[in-house]
């Protein structure tokens, strides 16, 4: 990313004009750097109008994430925050610190991700201002054995959260996406830390498609879908979603360490995009399995009918299809 690309970024709005000579003033640089960072902001999914003789607008309206307008309500419920502008990925971050002796409850937000990434070595790409990407780090009092419903719990959390602001077509799809109308809103990464017996550390990674961007979903090879699609502009603040989503999380993870994924077996079946329909699951090894979705188990597996019977499959092996 340009050096000041974001600080550049922060100094335009969507309702004004701003000049390059008065961006460059209050930042102390050149009218050159402001409009040479301008110039690539579409390349990070950010359109910025510029108009000769007026200056520069951004083409939406962008909430910058502010530390001060999501940590207090979270720092009520234990969780520590950090905000960076820039991260590689803020799972490898917290990962990192993880190691390191990170406490439980800790929460890092990027403005931007340079290689955002999703299951099985796959990429999250995310537009500038327009995307949530966070992790929050939870020490568990199980064994990470007992963690397989987790993604499950924590896409259910988000989705809630979703359907609360009014969008009431997100559901979830096993083991990991939010969906609207087929179409992928959000995505979550879950990654273990330590042994598979002792009391475990995950680290939970989300990523939420907040605005569009023309640039980003032509890079992506899958139908995808943003908020600013289905709720009002004044529902798009990414500091009230990043608390909102967080504080669910916070209490939906507390009951999950202590009762497991069994007590949230029925909402999430209620709430899966993929229910009863006919599916087909690809495993590693390049198989297809078809067959009718029956729902999930009390640990959060996936069991399919097929014409064999009913057929169980863990997250970790799997990716699951729609259409027989
Ligand atoms: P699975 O069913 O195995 O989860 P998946 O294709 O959803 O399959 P994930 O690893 O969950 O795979 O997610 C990564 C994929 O998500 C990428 O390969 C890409 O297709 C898609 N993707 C990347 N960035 C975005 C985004 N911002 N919004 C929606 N989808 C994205
Ligand atoms: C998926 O659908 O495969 C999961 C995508 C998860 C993306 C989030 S963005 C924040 C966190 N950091 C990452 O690198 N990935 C997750």
């Amino acid at each position: 990313m340009p050096p000041q690309l974001l600080d550049i970024l922060r100094q335009l709005s969507h309702d004004d004009f701003h000049s390059g000579e008065e961006v460059a003033r209050r930042l102390h640089i050149s009218r050159a750097s402001v409009h040479n960072a301008v110039q690539e902001a579409e390349a990070f999914g950010l359109r910025v109008q510029a108009v000769r003789g007026r200056g520069y607008r951004l083409a939406q309206p962008i909430s910058w994430l502010n530390l001060d307008a999501f940590a207090p309500r979270l720092n009520d419920c234990g969780v520590r925050c950090q905000l960076v502008d820039v991260l590689d990925s803020t799972n490898s971050h917290l990962m990192q610190l993880a190691h390191e002796g990170e406490p439980h409850k800790s929460l890092v937000v990027a403005e931007w991700q340079a290689k955002g990434r999703g299951r099985r070595g796959r990429t999250w790409l995310a537009g500038l201002g327009g995307s949530l990407t966070f992790s929050l780090l939870w020490r568990f009092n199980r064994p990470a054995s007992e963690l397989s419903g987790l993604s499950l719990v924590v896409g259910m959390g988000l989705t809630r959260v979703l359907r609360d602001l009014g969008l009431v077509a997100a559901g979830v799809k096993w083991p990991n996406d939010i969906l609207v109308e087929d179409a992928k809103l959000a995505g979550v990464l879950i990654e273990l830390v330590g042994d598979m017996l002792g009391p475990s550390t995950a680290i939970i990674g989300v990523g939420v498609n907040v605005l569009g961007s023309d640039a980003l979903r032509g890079q992506i090879d899958q139908a995808v879908t943003d908020l600013s699609e289905h709720l009002p502009v004044n529902q798009l603040d990414r500091n009230a979603l990043l608390g909102a989503m967080v504080t669910r999380l916070n209490g939906d993870l507390e009951r999950f360490d202590g009762a497991g994924f069994a007590p949230f077996r029925a909402e999430w079946e209620a709430l899966h995009a993929y229910q009863k329909r006919h599916v087909h699951v690809l495993t590693g090894l390049g198989e297809q399995i078809g067959g009718q979705l029956a729902g999930v188990d009390d640990g959060g597996a996936l069991l399919l009918d097929t014409e064999q019977g009913t057929r169980r499959f863990h997250s970790g092996e799997v990716s699951l299809r729609s259409g027989s």
